[in-house]
C-alpha cells in the first residue's frame, strides 16, 4: 500500500492553538487511517484448543510472518495506543496469556494450528512446547506497557497486568543475568533480534553468506543447546552462542527504569527502588563493559571469556536509548550518525555502517539486518534522541521514516540510499511511523513515555 503524497507546508496554515499546521494534521488523519486498515488485515482473532484460549493480536506480515512475536507486539501495541486502546490492551493481554510459571515469555506464539508444522520446519531454534519457542526478544514489555497505561489504560489496566511484567523482568534478572553484573546473555541470534547481523558472521562461524549458511550453523547451535536440555547454566559451559548483545542490554536498561516508574505508579515504591538501581547497574555495566572509545562503538561479548564482538552494526548506537548514557558517548554516538560514510544516508538508520564491508543498501536474498533502514530501530534512535534534547536530527530520522512509508508503503526494511521498500509487505511494526508524527504533532516530546 503506497500512501498519497503530501503537500508542503504553508506557514498561513498554522493552526493557531498548538502551533501544527493543518496540513501536518492531514497527514496525521490519512496515516491513521492507513494504519487502522493494515492493522484490520493483520489482525488474527480465534480460540487455540491447545491451551484453551481466546487471542487477539496484530500479526507482523500476513503472507511471511502470521505468527505472534513478541517485541513486533510490543510494537504493534504502542502503534494501538494512537486510535484504539482496547485492543492494545489485548495485544499486550494475548502476548503474556502463555506466560510460564517461572515468567519467561516466548518470542513467537504459534496461536494457529494449520501453519504451525511449516513454521517449526522453518525455523532453526528449540521450542519450550509444540506452540512456544525457547526464546526470548528484546525486553521492551515494559515500555509497551507504560504507553497502553498512559494512553487511556489507566490504573486498571495497570493493575491487572503489572504483575505479569514485572515477573518477565525477574525472570530475565534471575535467568539470564548469568554473572550478576546487571547484563542479560541471549543463546542465539534470534534472541537479539536482528536475526542475520554481520556482526555474529564470525562468531557462529558461517559456512558460506546464503540463507542455507546460516540455516545449517543455527541448526548446529539449536542442537548443540538440545543435548544439555537449554538449561542456562550448561548452555553457559557448553559457550556454543552466549553473547551479552547491545542492544537487548540497552533496551533492558531502559524498560527497567520505565518499569521502575510504573511499579511507582503503582505504589510500590520498595519495589520501585529495586527496579530503578537495577536499571542503573545494566546501564553502567553496559557503558564499562561494552563502550570502546578507540572505535566509539558499543561491542557485544561473546562466550564465556566475554570476548568483544566486531562493532559496526546500529545495534551499537542503541545505547543513546539510555537516559543514563553519558553526553560525551551521546555526542561520539550523533557524529557517526550524522556522517555519511557510517549511519549517515538519505533514508537512514542503515542497519549497518556504510563503511562496513559487510553493507549492502539492498537485500541479499533473505537475509535480514546487513545494511537496509528499519523503522523500529528509527523509532527507538528517534524517541532516545529527542529525550537527550537532539530533537534536529530526531527530526530528521522522523522524516526520513515517514517518506519511507509515503513513498514505499508498510514494507519490512527499506533501502536506505533509494528507499526503496522490500521484505514483507504490509508489515506491521513500520507503522510506528504513526506514534512518531502523533507524538510531534501533540507536543508530547518524545513519543511514548
Ligand atoms: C525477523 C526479525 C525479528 C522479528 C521477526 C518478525 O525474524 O529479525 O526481529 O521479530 O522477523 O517480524
Amino acid at each position: 500500500m503506497v500512501l498519497g503524497k503530501i503537500g508542503p507546508v504553508g506557514p498561513r496554515q498554522t493552526d493557531r492553538l498548538r502551533g501544527v499546521s493543518r496540513t501536518e494534521r492531514a497527514r496525521l488523519a490519512e496515516l491513521r487511517s492507513n494504519v487502522e486498515a493494515l492493522f484490520r488485515s493483520n489482525r488474527r482473532k480465534g480460540h487455540a484448543d491447545w491451551c484453551e484460549r481466546d487471542y487477539d493480536y496484530v500479526c507482523p506480515s500476513p503472507d511471511t510472518y502470521p505468527f505472534q512475536w513478541f517485541w513486533d507486539s510490543c510494537f504493534h501495541a504502542i502503534v494501538l495506543t494512537r486510535f484504539d486502546t482496547v485492543r492494545a490492551v489485548t495485544e499486550l493481554r494475548t502476548l503474556l496469556a502463555n506466560q510460564l510459571p517461572d515468567g519467561f515469555v516466548s518470542h513467537m506464539t504459534l496461536w494457529e494450528h494449520d501453519l504451525r508444522d511449516a513454521a517449526r520446519a522453518s525455523l532453526q531454534i528449540n521450542w519450550r512446547t509444540p506452540w512456544l519457542s525457547d526464546a526470548m526478544q528484546p525486553p521492551l514489555l515494559a515500555e509497551a506497557l507504560a504507553a497502553v497505561v498512559q494512553r487511556g489504560g489507566g490504573s486498571r489496566v495497570l493493575g491487572e497486568l503489572l504483575p505479569a511484567v514485572r515477573a518477565y523482568y525477574d525472570w530475565c534478572q534471575r535467568v539470564r543475568d548469568i554473572d550478576g553484573s546487571g547484563l542479560i546473555v541471549v543463546f542465539e541470534p534470534h534472541e537479539t533480534g536482528m536475526d542475520q547481523s554481520p556482526v555474529f558472521d564470525e562468531y557462529v562461524a558461517i559456512p558460506d553468506l546464503s540463507p542455507r549458511g546460516f540455516e545449517a550453523a543455527w541448526r548446529a547451535i539449536a542442537e548443540a543447546q538440545a543435548t544439555v536440555g537449554r538449561d542456562p547454566a550448561r548452555m553457559v559451559e557448553l559457550d556454543r552462542f552466549v553473547v551479552v548483545d547491545v542492544l537487548v542490554n540497552a533496551v533492558y536498561a531502559e524498560n527497567q527504569r520505565v518499569l521502575a516508574d510504573l511499579l511507582a505508579q503503582a505504589g510500590d515504591d520498595a519495589g520501585a527502588g529495586e527496579m530503578r538501581a537495577r536499571a542503573k547497574r545494566t546501564a553502567a555495566a553496559l557503558i564499562g563493559r561494552c563502550w570502546s572509545d578507540d572505535d566509539a562503538d558499543f561491542h557485544g561479548l561473546a562466550g564465556r571469556a566475554g570476548h568483544r564482538l566486531p562493532s559496526g552494526s546500529v545495534a551499537g548506537l542503541l545505547p543513546l536509548v539510555v537516559m543514563d548514557c553519558p553526553e560525551p558517548i551521546m555526542a561520539r554516538m550523533v557524529q557517526r550518525l550524522e556522517d555519511e560514510t557510517e549511519f549517515g544516508a538519505r533514508f537512514p538508520i542503515p542497519s549497518v555502517a556504510r563503511s562496513h564491508p559487510a553493507f549492502s543498501p539492498r537485500p541479499l536474498g533473505n537475509l535480514l539486518w546487513r545494511g537496509p533502514t528499519w523503522l523500529n530501530l528509527n523509532w527507538l534512535v528517534a524517541r532516545g534522541l529527542r529525550r537527550r534534547g537532539r530533537t534536529d536530527l530526531a527530526r530528521r530520522i522522523e522524516d526520513a521514516s515517514l517518506s519511507l512509508v509515503e513513498r514505499s508503503g508498510f514494507r519490512e526494511y527499506y533501502n536506505p540510499l533509494t528507499g526503496a521498500g522490500y521484505g514483507a509487505r504490509d508489515f506491521a511494526w513500520s507503522a510506528l511511523v504513526l506514534d512518531m508524527l502523533a507524538a510531534r504533532l501533540d507536543g508530547e516530546g518524545p513519543a511514548s513515555p
